[in-house]
């Protein structure tokens, strides 16, 4: 019986190395460039959407891309899956094969998208995961590329706040382009080790560097990008007064921007809780790009699609 070829999935930056991420980036640029034209490139394919969280970029990224390259795409809330609930993963993961050429998982559980990719013959997109956001990473390298140019090797980019799955895709990310991350966090929210271990052997393998510490002045300091994420992420909401008490002194506000290069550029993959890990002034100022990089989530969503769909390379 002849063995069907596995299918490519996108669970982690850590899938891609330095080529893979070089390819999206170029792809995602030139369906930018190429818009409003729509090529139909993914015509009569269909995308779903499984998601145990709520989104709006992520979501409609999607959604908007698959029907920009001639697809289509059908969304599946909570209630209506019921992911290891109403029915196990793995027979799930089964159907949904039979009927749709890709899927996109939005889970509490990382161990779910991974569960789910070894039982779909059909490619897996992490939409998000408690661990990881891949798609947002690759948005949001796009848009460092975009502010401070495509040879990233002399730019740092500072993260402050939580160690969480913004942060671990966006460090990888960083690193694998041979730029400079700096983190900062509280002590007790740092990346987990697997992800600290991951990112420091990649900036090894690409002559990138990681640090990670706990002063956010440290980590800001000549900066070129400043970047930051929510506190308290969904499904967190229990922690909320203990995370709010444990990060104050890590927003990123004005008095902090100062100590970042003047044409420092802010970041946030959003929805932003205002007044708590960055303030109005910051966010709305003239150097946030946060608009940029939401935008970007639909051309980079666009070239994981063909790639994983097209076989492009
Ligand atoms: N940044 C991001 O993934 O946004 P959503 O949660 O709205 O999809
Ligand atoms: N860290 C956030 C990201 C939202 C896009 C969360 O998981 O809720």
């Amino acid at each position: 019986m002849a063995v069907a070829a596995r299918a490519r999935h996108f669970v982690s930056i850590a899938d891609l190395d330095r080529g893979g991420l070089a390819h999206l980036l170029e792809r995602s640029s030139a369906l930018k460039a190429a818009r409003p034209r729509r090529e139909p490139l993914l015509a009569g394919r269909t995308l779903a959407q499984i998601f145990e969280k709520p989104s709006l970029r992520t979501r409609l990224s999607f959604d908007v891309g698959m029907t920009e390259l001639g697809g289509h795409c059908v969304y599946l809330s909570p209630q209506e899956v019921g992911l290891g609930r109403r029915e196990s993963v793995a027979d799930v993961a089964r159907v949904v094969s039979r009927m749709v050429d890709a899927v996109v998982l939005r889970t509490n559980a990382h161990e779910t998208i991974e569960e789910f990719a070894r039982f779909a013959s059909i490619p897996v997109i992490n939409g998000l995961s408690d661990l990881s956001h891949p798609c947002q990473g690759l948005a949001d390298i796009l848009t460092i590329s975009e502010k401070k140019g495509p040879d990233l090797r002399d730019v740092t980019v500072a993260y402050v706040g939580d160690g969480n799955n913004v942060l671990n895709s966006l460090m990888l990310a960083v690193v694998l382009r041979s730029a400079r991350m700096r983190v900062a966090t509280p002590a007790g929210f740092e990346p987990t080790p697997r992800y600290r271990e991951l990112a420091e052997r990649k900036a090894r393998e690409a002559n990138g560097s990681i640090v990670f510490g706990n002063d956010p002045i440290a980590a800001v300091r000549d900066a070129d990008v400043v970047y930051t994420d929510v506190w308290t992420s969904m499904g967190q909401e229990q922690e909320y007064e203990r995370r709010r008490r444990a990060f104050m002194g890590y927003q990123v506000n004005a008095a902090l921007l100062r100590h970042a290069k003047p044409d420092a550029i802010v970041m946030h993959d959003l929805p932003a809780h205002r007044g708590e890990e960055i303030t109005d002034e910051v966010l709305d100022g003239p150097q946030s790009v946060v608009f940029d990089q939401a935008e970007n989530r639909l051309h980079t969503q666009k070239a994981i699609l063909c790639w994983l769909l097209r076989g492009e390379s």
